[in-house]
């Protein structure tokens, strides 16, 4: 079958104004001026003018102006790049970033690059979705640059079969990652959502091309709501964020880099050593892992149960209140009963 051609993605964030952020956030003490800054980019004077202003547009608060030079006071919190790749050396995600500041779906976005054949690792980060995507049909809503909305792209070595533990792997990760931020502990739903005091903050979409007995590649998308001071009407019962949890603002830099590296770790575990270790971290962190009541919705129907364990493929087993035992749940929602 022929290749299909790699293209540049409308919409992608130009790489100068990535170098100047990048630039401007690592110089914070100090002004540069604005023919430093040319000559280090690679642009003429006026163009860096020009690219200030888009900054400024964007909420960066540059300071200063042609003739005295530029600086932030401040690095501003926005997914640049270069500002990752910085903090993910090591890992397979620190070697393609792309991002936007708006898309319609990072999902969508980086299921495209799979089918062209981008590598293992490319991570597509947004600022703002205009048709983020949930699993079963839902939509994933955000407020821009409030929370995380990004997508990895893995080519794993796994059958399809197990590719539902990377949503597991997913979890744990995200999960690792916000715990550093709060004074209680955050649950995981399985299988995707994880929780704090009962209240969904991340949701993690899996999607794949495979044959039979082979991933072609998987698409991991992460929502976190990050610090959405309150979250819209019909879903404030339901969901919340880490600002609203701990009444104070959090570096999306910093948990992205966090959330990333727990990824990188506990997916080599993962691949190394089989869905044991993670069956296990996920015992030990999900309080839906075993003797949790539950009521299950799948497309076939609804029933009542308590959750026992997992299956070594990460199929939820969930022992029925009707007397018909063991079932095991392959996708559905978890609720509590
Ligand atoms: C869910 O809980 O239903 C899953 C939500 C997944 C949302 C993320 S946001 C980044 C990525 N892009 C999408 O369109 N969806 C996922």
């Amino acid at each position: 079958m022929a290749k299909k051609q790699k293209s540049t993605q409308p919409g992608t964030t130009d790489r100068r104004i990535d170098a100047l952020l990048t630039l401007l956030a690592e110089n914070t003490t100090i002004v540069i001026s604005g023919a430093k800054i040319a000559k280090e980019i690679g642009v003429s004077r006026q163009v860096v003018w020009r690219w200030i202003q888009v900054l400024r547009e964007l909420g960066v608060r540059v300071k200063g102006h042609p003739r005295t030079g530029y600086h932030i006071e401040r690095v501003p919190d926005i997914l640049m790049p270069q500002l990752l790749s910085h903090r993910l050396h090591g890992t397979p995600f620190a070697r393609r970033i792309i991002h936007y500041f708006k898309a319609d779906s990072t999902n969508s976005i980086a299921m495209q690059l799979g089918d062209e054949e981008e590598p293992h690792g490319t991570l597509v980060v947004a600022e703002e979705q205009t048709a983020g995507r949930g699993r079963a049909g839902r939509s994933w809503t955000s407020e821009k640059s409030a929370g995380i909305t990004c997508s990895i792209l893995l080519r794993p070595p796994i059958a399809p079969a197990q590719a539902p533990l990377l949503t597991l792997v997913a979890g744990l990760a995200a999960r690792d990652a916000a715990a550093e931020e709060l004074d209680v502990v955050p649950d995981i739903r399985w299988p995707n959502d994880v929780l704090i005091r009962g209240k969904k903050f991340c949701g993690i979409l899996t999607e794949m091309r495979a044959e039979p007995d082979r991933v072609h590649f998987a698409v991991v998308g992460i929502g976190m709501n990050v610090n959405q001071s309150k979250m819209p009407a019909p879903l404030a019962d339901i969901a919340t964020s880490l600002r609203i949890e701990t009444g104070k603002t959090h570096s999306r830099l910093e948990v992205l880099t966090r959330l990333l590296r727990h990824l990188d770790r506990y997916y080599n575990q993962f691949i190394e050593k089989g869905s044991a270790p993670i069956l296990r971290r996920f015992s030990e962190v999900s309080s839906y892992f075993q003797g949790k009541r539950v009521q299950i919705t799948t497309s076939a129907g609804r029933f009542t149960g308590v959750t026992s364990g997992l299956e070594p493929s990460g199929v939820l087993r969930v022992l029925r209140d009707d007397g018909r035992g063991v079932e095991a749940v392959i996708s559905g929602d978890v609720g509590d009963a």
